[in-house]
């Protein structure tokens, strides 16, 4: 058994069920959709037609998919029933039967049965002369976590929609169920805008981006490769994401970030920020000092591109950023001293805050939820907002002790664009630090400090894929795998089914599959 991310329980039988040219696929009209992504995803490596039926004569070789309550894996881990997102899988001679409460309940079992077959079904072109058998064996199984998810950094490079597409593919292999899309960046604004169409016209393309490490910089002047980047993507294209997405059971949590990290905006629309002259979309990486302004113009500006989010986004949580906010255009700005004063408000952190809960009452009038990096919290959380805890666990700690809800994204445990090796000769160029895959499957996204009740805030983490030094899809393979199938394994499975020599053990198995899906993994 060689599943990833491991499930909570599995009965191993006698014999094997073998997938033929003759099986058909069973379904009722409300499994129906589950079937037919199944038989897609089996189609293709086997070229067996695998018809869906309502019903199937005995002795017939079926997969049989239904929709129903599925009784608990009690006693495993406090866990009683079984959850929207959990299935049972039974698979026996001459019958594999899915179940599951809800359609993602049910995809997972097809993906459960998807890894039990040779690795060569993840082939997109015929392969003949496979036994397509699976072990027989009874598997229950739900996630530990509602939140599994993945960020990924279009800004600092722009991905194309293939290479979404392949990580929602990839994502809801390892049963994973949230994309975050950091849309938005100091070197590439990526959504289209319409109501301020200079955000994309200049917003999502650069000049060049800088050669070597920022770090190399620190004296030098920087040095550009010339080559222009740049692209975005349009609403109509986001909603096809979205659409794909849904139907593997993933929601895209859309990122715009303000007030800081919003340099590609002010080189659109230069009224946005605090200087008298205009900015460049920025070509090289770090912390920048332009921010926008707190001006009621600025403010109702980035709620006008908040509702265009929220129309194209049917997401319950947004992003707004919120992380790495400079302060000293703020200090050093007249206007915006004055602005402060007129607010009433003590310091630029009260200004900061200040600023995040106008979004936060703009998103909940609209029903939806506001999350932000760890720095919403100084000055003050908006009562509503959801903390993405990314500079360490305090963070996370912090908001969940007063009763908010966290994602906790860590940069120790989570941050792939870390170095997998510490010979980082051997390694390509990295942003920095040192994340092995042993790290990451051993991160516990429940700080020790957290008491039960507390812990309950706790939605879940997600790995962080910063691309500054990630710039083509192929790289961004490299960086996310092996690594993402540990972090898939800690916040799905039950911390009882945690053992890193048994996961090596599978991932040698798991391996191939990626191989036959191209995926670039690092090979350690
Ligand atoms: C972050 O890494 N600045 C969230």
């Amino acid at each position: 058994m060689s599943i990833i991310p491991v499930p909570v329980q599995v009965r191993p039988s006698v014999g094997h069920f073998t997938l033929t040219s003759t099986t058909a696929i069973v379904a009722a009209s409300t499994a129906k959709r589950k079937a037919e992504q199944l038989a897609a995803w089996l189609r293709p490596a086997t070229g067996f037609a695998l018809p869906i039926v309502a019903n199937a004569p005995a002795g017939t070789s079926t997969i049989e998919l239904r929709i129903e309550n599925v009784d608990g894996i009690d006693g495993i881990d406090g866990i009683d029933g079984i959850s929207a997102e959990g299935y049972a899988l039974d698979v026996n001679d001459s019958t594999v039967v899915l179940r599951a409460s809800a359609e993602a309940g049910l995809m997972y079992a097809a993906q459960s049965l998807r890894q039990l077959l040779p690795a060569q079904i993840f082939s997109t072109t015929t392969v003949a002369g496979v036994d397509w058998s699976a072990p027989c064996q009874s598997i229950l199984d739900q996630p530990r976590f509602g939140w599994r998810g993945m960020h990924l950094d279009v800004g600092r490079y722009f991905m194309p929609l293939a290479t979404i597409r392949k990580y929602i593919d990839l994502l809801a292999l390892h049963k994973m169920n949230v994309l975050h899309w950091h849309l938005t960046e100091d070197q590439g604004w990526r959504i289209e805008i319409r109501k301020y169409p200079r955000l994309t016209e200049v917003g999502a393309f650069r000049p060049g981006t800088i050669v070597g490490h920022q770090f190399e910089y620190k004296e030098k002047e920087v040095v550009l490769n010339g080559v222009p980047h740049g692209g975005f993507y349009t609403q109509d294209e986001a909603r096809e994401i979205i659409a794909y997405a849904a139907q593997h059971h993933i929601a895209v949590l859309p990122e715009i970030e303000m007030p800081g990290h919003a340099g590609a905006a002010i080189a659109a629309y230069p009224e946005l920020g605090n200087l008298d002259h205009p900015i460049p979309v920025s070509c090289q990486w770090g912390i920048h000092k332009h921010v926008i302004n707190v001006e009621e113009s600025t403010v109702n500006f980035y709620k006008d591109v908040l509702s265009e989010v929220l129309e194209v986004f049917p997401n319950h949580y947004i992003h707004i950023g919120g992380d790495e906010c400079p302060k000293d255009e703020w200090k050093s700005s007249e206007r915006v001293q004055a602005r402060m004063r007129e607010l009433g408000l003590h310091d630029e952190h009260d200004l900061q805050s200040w600023f995040i809960r106008q979004m936060d009452v703009f998103l909940n009038e609209r029903g939806r939820v506001l999350i932000g990096w760890d720095e919403i919290l100084e000055g003050g959380l908006a009562p509503n907002a959801v903390v993405m805890s990314w500079r360490g666990e305090d963070g996370g700690i912090a908001a969940a002790q007063n009763g908010h809800d966290v994602v906790m994204a860590p940069y120790h445990w989570t941050y792939f664009d870390y170095y997998q090796s510490e010979d980082r000769e051997k390694e390509p160029l990295a942003i920095g630090g040192f994340l092995p895959l042993e790290k990451v499957y051993a991160y516990e996204p429940i700080p020790a400090a957290l008491t039960v009740e507390q812990a309950k805030h706790v939605l879940g983490a997600q790995c962080q894929l910063w691309t500054e030094y990630i710039p083509t899809p192929e790289h961004l393979d490299y960086m996310a795998f092996p690594r993402l199938c540990a972090l898939a394994e800690v916040v799905w499975s039950p911390t009882s089914t945690r053992d890193y020599a048994r996961f090596t053990e599978r991932m040698a198995t798991h391996l191939q599959r990626l191989s036959v899906l191209g995926v670039n993994y690092r090979k350690s």
